[in-house]
């Protein structure tokens, strides 16, 4: 059984399984539950405290299962409702917690709601639970206001009636098969809250919130205006569609449904907002437990903005008293090994293989970095296998949606998808007994958990380390401070409770600091010369003293 002790989650290390990618247990190409559940022991293994599963509800997969049909049915594709619950109910026997996806902001245009509110046409009462608005212009034909899909192209899509005739537009803030839901609606809260007690009834422990900063819109649905160039935009400013004040409403009210329920069921909100201090509004007591820091997300290999953004961060959430949390990978951007691969400045989102082997090298390092710090660290599956993105996946192989509708901004979101290697060679490394459905590049095995499993030098090995170290060390998470020590330029030093000290060099350059007591784990063995530690470019190590 899971252990129950207070607080769980905020030091947890909670590792992203994407199911499509993970392990296929049926053969056909595609994960499963079935792989997932067959892979349990892996991640008990490897030391994490949770697994997140992206949606595995049945869905016409037009944005990766994040376009759901049925939020009480899962897809054929990953089995079926007894193989989720028997994978909740092993996970709880190796002590690991569950987490799963919501998708509150939009459901899929296959879902029964959207389907008969097309069905019914102008004035069905189903309309009212999205957002129909007639068109501008003489005969309707433009949209009816200036929002842009963060996929690209507008955020609205014409109907055409079951007259045959050109009717109202829906309101997508992504793909056109992504309606969004209209929040103002009474039934639709009602259908979430009933949705969360159907999990957590099944025994789930948690949920990621998706777009958890979209689901209310400004009042009138206001143009922008300005020179369209609306995602630039998104980085800065509140929106009139995304982190608007009225959401927090609706995160009180689940955090009442969370509290009923035993065990200490938690949601962690992926709320891309303009300010750490505007995602610590998620977090306040009486709302979620956690948000993702997609500003640490996208900080630089650099010691000084790594510095700024771990301060602004502890800052930002301890008013609140929620812990901070840390990542560098998820299912939406390119892995870090390959984002540090290359020059910084070019986004979260790249086709450029880079300079691999430095890449992998600051990645190890980042994450050592990362896992010294208080609160709660988010894993993406691979991550611990050093895994680069597949940068040249061919075009006609790409299923993100957002491929074929931006205009070269982004769109790369296959490259961190492909199938993990679990054997050196073999159908699919291991993935499974049929195929893998994004190509696997070649030489994929070498980076498998089998090679890599007794290595002492590999990146699973110090994952494995590291999370070894911070489980018989709970003082590692614990906490809302870091105590930075000095350091040279280029490097950061900072101290944590029960005698650590992390030590990271962001430089190209070996840099001689005092000795910091005695290495207990590190991406690299330290030189140690007359009192003085030779720090490696690129390195971190953790010191006992
Ligand atoms: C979130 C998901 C992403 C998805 C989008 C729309 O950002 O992480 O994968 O495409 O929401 O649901």
């Amino acid at each position: 059984m899971t252990q129950q002790h207070s607080g769980w989650w905020r030091d947890a290390v909670i590792y992203q399984v994407y199911p499509r990618s993970f392990a296929d247990g049926n053969g056909d190409g595609m994960g499963d539950l079935a792989g997932i559940r067959s892979r349990l022991p892996y991640l008990r293994d490897l030391g994490v405290d949770a697994v997140w599963l992206s949606p595995f509800y049945a869905s016409p997969q037009a944005d990766g299962g994040y376009d759901v049909a049925d939020y009480r049915a899962i897809d054929p594709m990953f089995g079926t409702l007894p193989d989720a619950e028997a994978l909740v109910h092993d996970a709880h026997d190796l002590g690991l917690r569950v987490i799963v996806d919501v998708v509150p902001n939009h459901s899929s245009d296959q879902h029964e709601w959207f389907k008969r509110a097309l069905k019914e046409g102008p004035g069905s009462a189903l309309r009212e639970r999205y957002h129909f608005l007639p068109g501008k212009g003489a005969d309707g034909e433009l949209p009816p206001n200036d929002w842009e899909s963060i996929f690209g192209g507008p955020a609205w899509t014409r109907v055409t009636d079951p007259d045959g005739q050109p009717g109202d537009w829906y309101l997508h803030l992504f793909a056109p098969e992504q309606p969004d839901l209209n929040w103002e609606h009474p039934a639709v809260a009602d259908e979430f809250r009933s949705i969360l007690r159907f999990w957590l009834d099944l025994g789930v422990d948690g949920f990621r919130v998706d777009v958890a900063h979209g689901l209310v819109k400004a009042e009138g649905l206001p143009d922008i205006g300005g020179d369209g160039d609306q995602l630039k935009l998104l980085g800065n400013d509140v929106m009139p569609f995304f982190d608007q004040d009225g959401v927090h409403e609706i995160y009180r009210s689940w955090r009442r449904i969370l509290d009923e329920y035993p065990g200490e069921r938690i949601a962690v909100a992926e709320a891309w907002t303009p300010t750490v201090e505007r995602t610590a509004h998620y977090v306040r007591p009486d709302e979620l437990h956690q948000a993702f820091n997609f500003q640490y997300l996208g900080t630089h290999w650099d010691a000084a903005e790594l510095r700024g953004v771990i301060d602004v961060s502890l800052g930002a959430m301890r008013p609140v008293g929620a812990p901070a949390t840390w990542v560098l990978s998820n299912h939406d951007v390119t892995r870090h090994a390959t984002r540090f691969a290359n020059p910084a400045g070019l986004g979260t989102q790249l086709r450029a293989a880079g300079d691999r082997e430095l890449g992998l090298r600051r990645a190890r390092a980042a994450t050592l970095l990362m896992l010294a710090l208080p609160g709660s660290a988010y894993l993406y599956q691979g991550e611990e296998l050093g895994l680069p993105d597949v940068t040249d996946l061919p075009d006609e192989v790409r299923q993100d949606p957002s491929f074929w509708r931006a205009s070269g901004q982004d769109g790369f979101r296959d490259g961190c998808r492909v199938p993990i290697p679990w054997t050196v060679e073999g159908e699919s490394y291991g993935f499974g007994a049929g195929g893998s459905w994004l190509p696997q590049p070649e030489g994929w095995g070498e980076l498998s958990v089998a090679a890599q499993t007794g290595d002492p030098d590999s990146t699973l090995e110090l994952y494995r380390g590291a999370l070894a170290v911070r489980r018989a060390h709970p003082a590692l998470g614990a906490g809302d401070a870091v105590s930075w020590l000095e350091a040279p330029e280029g490097v950061l030093a900072f101290e944590r409770p029960g005698g650590f000290v992390c030590t990271a060099n962001t430089t190209d350059q070996d840099v001689r600091i005092p000795v910091a007591g005695r290495q207990l784990l590190g991406t690299d063995q330290v030189l140690v010369e007359d009192g003085e530690a030779v720090l490696p470019p690129d390195s971190t190590v953790w010191w006992g003293v």
